[in-house]
Parts: C-alpha cells; sequence; structure tokens
C-alpha cells in the first residue's frame, strides 16, 4: 500500500509499477485512446520521422508508435525518473530509436521533429502555463508536422446529471469486468481511489479542467493550424493540429 506522508514522496512514483495494469481499468478510453493516436499520425508507415512523447509516462504510447512506424524516431519527456525506469525497460527493443529525458514540460526543450503528441497529462499543467508550452510545440514542429494531444477535458456546454451518471456506469462496469477476468482486485481499485483522493487533499496531485475550445484557440494562436476535436468518449478527448 502506497504511503502518501512518506518524505519525498510523488504520486506517479509511488503508483509507477503498476501503472500500465490499473491506468487502463480506471480509465476505460485509455486503451481506445492510445490506438487512436497510432491511427492518426499522418505519415506512411515506413516513412522516416521524428517524434516528441510529452509526459511519456511508463512509455506506452511511445512503444505502440514506434513498433508500428519502423523507421520513426522517438524522444520521450516526463519529470517522474521511476516512470521513465519503467518506460526504459519497456523501450529496450527499441534502444537505437529512442531516447529518455528527465524534464518537466513546461519549461523543458523540445526538440526539432515532425511530430508531438502528449497523453493523460496536460491536466498536470496549470492553464496559464499552457499558452507558451503550445507555442514551444509549434516553434518545434517541422513545415508538415502535427500534434496530437490526448486528455480529459470539457468539450461545449456542461454535461446533465444523466450524461454524468452514464459515464460513471460505464466506468464502474468496465472496473467489474477486469476484476472479474483477474487483472485486478477490488481491493487494488479501492486503495488507488483512495490513495488519489488523500493525495488530491494533500494538493500532491494537482489536476485541471481545460476546456478543448481554449485549447484549439491556443493552438491557432501559436501558429498551428486547423486545431479541431477529432475523437471523444466521455470527457477522454483528443485534439489535432497541424503546421503549415
Ligand atoms: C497519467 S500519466 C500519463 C503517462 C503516459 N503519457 C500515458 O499515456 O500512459 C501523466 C504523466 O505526466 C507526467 N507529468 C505530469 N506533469 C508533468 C510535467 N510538468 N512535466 C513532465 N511530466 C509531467 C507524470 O510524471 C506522469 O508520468
Amino acid at each position: 500500500m502506497c504511503d502518501a506522508s512518506r518524505k519525498g514522496f510523488s504520486y506517479f512514483a509511488e503508483i509507477a509499477e503498476s501503472y500500465d495494469r490499473v491506468q487502463a481499468v480506471l480509465s476505460p478510453p485509455y486503451e481506445r485512446g492510445l490506438e487512436m493516436i497510432v491511427e492518426l499520425i499522418p505519415f506512411d508507415p515506413d516513412a522516416r520521422f521524428d517524434f516528441v512523447d510529452l509526459g511519456c509516462g511508463t512509455a506506452e504510447p511511445t512503444a505502440r508508435v514506434l513498433e508500428r512506424f519502423g523507421r520513426s524516431t522517438a524522444t520521450c519527456i516526463d519529470s517522474e525518473s521511476e516512470m521513465l525506469r519503467i518506460a526504459k525497460r519497456k523501450l529496450t527493443p527499441y534502444s537505437g530509436r529512442v531516447e529518455v529525458r528527465e524534464g518537466d514540460l513546461t519549461d523543458c526543450t523540445i526538440p526539432s521533429c515532425d511530430l508531438v503528441f502528449s497523453a493523460k497529462t496536460f491536466h498536470h499543467v496549470h492553464p496559464d502555463r499552457l499558452p507558451s508550452l503550445i507555442a514551444r510545440i509549434a516553434a518545434a514542429l517541422r513545415p508538415g508536422g502535427c500534434f496530437i494531444l490526448y486528455d480529459t477535458m470539457s468539450v461545449g456546454p456542461g454535461w446533465s446529471a444523466a450524461v454524468r451518471q452514464q459515464a460513471s456506469r460505464f466506468r464502474e462496469r468496465h472496473v467489474q469486468l477486469a476484476i472479474d477476468s483477474g487483472r485486478v482486485t477490488r481491493e487494488e481499485i479501492d486503495a488507488r481511489r483512495e490513495y488519489k483522493r488523500m493525495m488530491k487533499a494533500e494538493g500532491k496531485d494537482v489536476e485541471y479542467e481545460h476546456r478543448a475550445e481554449d485549447i484549439i484557440r491556443t493552438m491557432k494562436k501559436a501558429g498551428l493550424e486547423e486545431a479541431a476535436v477529432v475523437w471523444r468518449l466521455f470527457a477522454d478527448t483528443i485534439l489535432l493540429a497541424f503546421v503549415a
């Protein structure tokens, strides 16, 4: 069991080892969201291109892209060393094609590239820091490049109680199926939820609800074109934008 009061504690450091198994259970759209990132990449399977994964975590999205696009090369950036330790282990088969860097995405250098993507990470970034982050992404992208942003965010007017209830039923049914299949235990799920609740209460796991419309406006201001919502499953949303 995780200990939130431990000195030097960090949420993602504590959950890193079980992240891949539990994330896909707690977030029902996650698996499909990752598949969509791969599907949305506007390059041929044998194209050479460089990409950057911002907030790569355990590098599940990066591994999938490297696997599908055999001549692509990656830079993975995350601020949590425990997540990166698992990322490096997972990326061993692709070691000649990937660099893993520890850094804060709000101020790290984003290398020049053809594609930037980020999965389930921007909701940890304060809204005031999004414009400069998106401007740095736009500046890093080469002509013809593209930015794929996958995260939870609101789109359009707020949902009714009925839609929220439907989202909750969808999530709980997904969790129960995973428990029934033996992937996780109820105790593990309850403990993780309690741990996250505690972390939030202590201000150690900070999340923001961004609006898709605001991010799209910011993308356009940064010079990105055709920015739009291209996929959504409840709050999980993918935005796609291009460099001219
Ligand atoms: C929910 S995980 C998502 C990981 C991965 N992208 C995925 O789809 O599985 C969020 C990740 O964002 C990282 N993160 C949060 N804030 C960050 C920041 N300011 N700079 C770099 N990484 C950050 C965390 O360390 C964590 O690995």
